[in-house]
């Protein structure tokens, strides 16, 4: 024990380890790198709080020189003369916690919160929060009332991120004409899927904008939640869950100057070993090359797979109408469309964004309404 400053108490190890333990609750032990690393002072942290010292400059036996609890802080003077003071009890609480709300699997027989409001999403941050949140844990929300017009979806992807401009343009068109040289071009029908797994980076985002809505029939939107579907396949078939987790396929398209080439799994596990990110598009996928015996394991899961996200029991439908907007998770929710029965009647525009952007925003409305900013005029 070298100090106490009320119930909280330090110890340093052997290694220059130091304990600190609070009057109840959990001890944190920090190494004397993370310390030096983190020194919150002037010198080691500009006041945006991009660290300026670079620890790899420092040895890999560094210890403190000294090391005392004063009223409300950890002092420790380093061998090269250096003072580093660490706020308590803030240094106890550890890592901050991302404040993002938890992903919500759903299927068809969830309840879908209400549309949001287009003009309240500009005016009303409150508003656009929930949105965000909407966009966050379940992958997907409708927005109503923007302007049916080319052009409008910029007005919508600018409050929370920026356009991801493509090859497709900064925004795209989705008309029924018979033809193009992309099957989204066309009046088929279009099983769910996500966009663009060509690319890499993946589009984290899409907005798809109902400028003008087919009555004739058909054409609705589908959309399913490729978490959803993944827990599923989990709990059902744990070796085809895995293999689609462990085994990269190739996507690829290529256009009019482009070729893309991208190679992901089905399912890309975070390091906390859930799904972070899925990607299924069967007329993007490159010839597998895998041998006999693998491309038979794996044509079983990938059908498996397929067979969950085809479940009716898994699809919401919905009918767009114009001035609708969805703003979908394209490396979680999958979309697709019904056929369209009246060529030539139905314009959607969409575009890519990506996920930082609206989790940015997020973030720094949560912190705003924790301030008590409350919303803006
Ligand atoms: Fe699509
Ligand atoms: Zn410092």
């Amino acid at each position: 024990l070298v100090s106490s400053a009320g119930p909280i108490t330090a110890a340093v190890g052997a290694d220059g380890t130091v304990e600190l333990r609070p009057g109840a609750g959990l001890a944190r032990r920090l190494v004397p790198l993370w310390l030096r690393e983190n020194c919150p002072c002037p010198e080691c942290t500009a006041p945006g709080g991009q660290r300026i010292v670079d620890v790899t400059a420092f040895p890999a036996d560094l210890r403190p020189a000294d090391v005392r609890l004063v009223a409300d802080a950890l002092e420790i003077g380093w061998p090269d003369g250096h003072t580093s003071t660490y706020p308590m009890p803030g240094l106890l609480a550890g890592p901050e916690p991302d404040r993002l709300p938890r992903p919500e699997p759903w299927d068809a027989g969830t309840a879908l919160g209400d549309p949001f409001d287009a003009l309240d999403l500009a005016a009303d941050p409150a508003h656009l929060a929930a949105c965000l949140e909407a966009v966050h844990s379940s992958g997907v929300a409708l927005v109503r009332g923007a302007e049916p017009a080319p052009g409008a979806l910029e007005g919508i992807v600018g409050l929370f991120g920026h356009v991801r401009e493509t090859n497709y343009g900064r925004l795209f068109d989705v008309r029924t004409v018979i033809g193009a040289e992309n099957l989204a071009y066309t009046g088929l029908g279009l099983p769910p899927h996500t966009d663009n797994p060509y690319r890499d980076p993946t589009p984290g985002i899409q907005l798809l904008h109902c400028i003008r809505a087919d009555e004739g029939g058909g054409g609705e939107t589908t959309l399913v939640d490729g978490l959803a579907a993944a827990e599923r396949l989990r709990r059902a078939d744990r070796p085809a869950y895995d293999l689609l987790a462990a085994t990269e396929i190739g996507f690829r398209y290529r256009g009019s100057g482009v070729d893309l080439r991208a190679r992901f799994p089905v399912l890309r596990l975070g390091a906390d070993g859930e799904v972070a990110e899925v990607r299924w598009n069967t007329r993007s996928c490159e010839p597998f090359d895998f041998g006999p015996r693998l491309a038979r394991a794996y044509y079983g899961a990938y059908a498996a797979f397929g067979r969950l996200l085809a479940d009716p029991l898994l699809a919401r439908r919905l009918r767009l109408r114009p001035g609708d907007v969805l703003v979908m998770d394209n490396l979680r929710v999958l979309h697709g469309r019904t056929r369209i029965e009246s060529p030539g009647e139905r314009h959607l525009q969409g575009c890519y964004a990506d996920r930082d952007g609206p989790r940015s925003r997020l973030r720094t409305l949560l912190e705003a309404d924790d301030e008590g900013e409350g919303p803006a005029p």
